[in-house]
């Protein structure tokens, strides 16, 4: 399963203005079909009420570790119980000490020091911990915090932020909670299982854009979002993701790197230069076959006489990077408007690369989703139509089998 839909997660939210942050998050949760238990401290309760969020979650919402309602008193335990995470957001440098030192004073500690860990006991169910911290720049760098997050980290505890930048206190630095969506991503990402972890992969993504003049270019309507939508599903997948990319409008997915290139041969060079130090190189860009010979230096003008306009090839890059000596393991896309099966096969053969993705343009080019077959030494492989990302997370889990065929 791709999100946490159908997934039962403990929100802990304790004393912090970025609180309504997490009123929002809890709101996407759910949405994504998420079973939300929220668990507030007394100081978050000071922030963004329980009536909030037990409209957003539909569920009783939590702060008494003695509540005389609850029969056994034993919410402590009973809440992670099944639960597949419980996420701190936001969590103050207070809870964070008190988390590092195993205090248990309030129903929020208590539940998270009681846990279910696997291993434990011989426990298989596993409830990791996720914080995502919110303070003032100077409390989270004070050697107290950095202490404390430190040993969090050395006892599995999973940090999401902070980011920096400017501060309801009015300073401007680290300790900024991140954005609610930033969160429901990092938490969906937490899931992926990690097939690709310590691999390098490669990717390009977009079209390129070959000018003409100063103010013209030859380009295409490729959006990035397929490439893109891969580096994501790559980095969740634990590798280490370098995006080149043609001009698009996209906000690059966390984690991973980014080098913006404009022509086909920028975009060669800023691939070429890396291919041999990845394990995985995956081509999505649509790439300008051709570009013009000559580039006026001056815009052209208007006139009434006919043009013409010499087009030289551009490099084939994927072509390129599956000739190397020990190419990385190599990923293209066929972008076709029929005979897909024809042209993708006929492509893979002629770039001599293990794995061609293919598509056709009417269903997914600048789409938010597509309809991919992959074709590979084994035959092909059909994906049912699907959102870019879920498709994407799919074609990892593909090369990743390729790549370690034992695991
Ligand atoms: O960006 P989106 O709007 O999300 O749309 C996604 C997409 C349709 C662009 C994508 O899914 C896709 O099919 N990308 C490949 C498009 C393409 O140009 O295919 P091609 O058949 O022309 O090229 C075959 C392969 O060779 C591709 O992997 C391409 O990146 C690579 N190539 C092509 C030409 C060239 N000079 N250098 C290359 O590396």
């Amino acid at each position: 399963m791709n999100s946490p839909g159908s997934r039962r997660i403990v929100l802990g939210v304790t004393g912090g203005i970025a609180a309504y942050k997490a009123a929002e998050l809890t709101r996407l949760l759910v949405k994504d079909g998420a079973e939300v238990h929220v668990v507030l401290t007394e100081s978050g309760a000071r922030f963004v009420g329980a009536v909030t969020y037990q409209a957003l979650s539909g569920n009783r919402v939590w702060t008494d570790l003695w509540d005389p309602s609850i029969a056994n008193n034993m919410a402590h335990i009973d809440l992670t119980r099944g639960a597949q995470a419980i996420v701190i957001a936001p969590a103050s440098a207070d809870f964070l000490a008190k988390l590092a030192n195993g205090l248990a004073d309030d129903l929020l500690t208590t539940l998270c020091l009681a846990r279910p860990r696997a291993g434990i006991d011989g426990a298989q169910a596993d409830c990791p911990l996720l914080v995502a911290p919110a303070m003032n720049r100077q409390m989270w760098e004070s050697p107290a915090t950095q202490r404390n997050i430190a040993r969090l980290i050395e006892d599995g505890v999973f940090l999401l932020g902070p980011a920096a930048g400017d501060q309801a206190c009015g300073e401007v630095g680290y300790g900024r909670m991140l954005e609610s969506d930033e969160l429901f991503g990092d938490v969906i990402s937490h899931f992926q299982p990690k097939v690709l972890a310590g691999r390098r992969v490669l990717l390009t993504a977009g079209p390129t854009f070959e000018p003409i003049d100063p103010v013209r270019g030859i380009t295409n309507s490729s959006s990035g979002k397929m490439g893109f939508a891969l580096a994501r599903a790559a980095h969740e997948a634990g590798a280490l993701v370098t995006l080149v990319s043609g001009p698009v409008s996209l906000a690059t997915p966390r984690g991973v790197a980014r080098v913006d290139v404009q022509s086909a041969r920028d975009m060669r060079e800023a691939v070429m230069s890396r291919a041999q130090g990845s394990d995985v190189f995956i081509a999505v860009a649509a790439v300008a076959d051709y570009r013009p010979a000559e580039m006026s230096q001056q815009k052209i003008k208007r006139s009434r006489e006919l043009r013409t306009l010499n087009l030289e090839p551009n490099p084939d890059i994927l072509a390129e990077v599956g000739a190397l000596p020990s190419p990385p393991y190599c990923v293209g896309f066929a972008a076709e408007s029929e005979k897909l099966e024809d042209h993708a096969s006929a492509k893979r053969i002629a770039k001599n690369i293990p794995l061609i993705v293919g598509n056709l343009v009417q269903d997914g080019l600048g789409a938010d989703d597509n309809r991919v077959v992959l074709f590979d030494d084994n035959g092909s492989t059909p994906l049912a139509p699907a959102p870019k990302l879920d498709l994407a997370r799919q074609i990892v889990a593909h090369v990743a089998r390729r790549i370690h065929p034992h695991r």
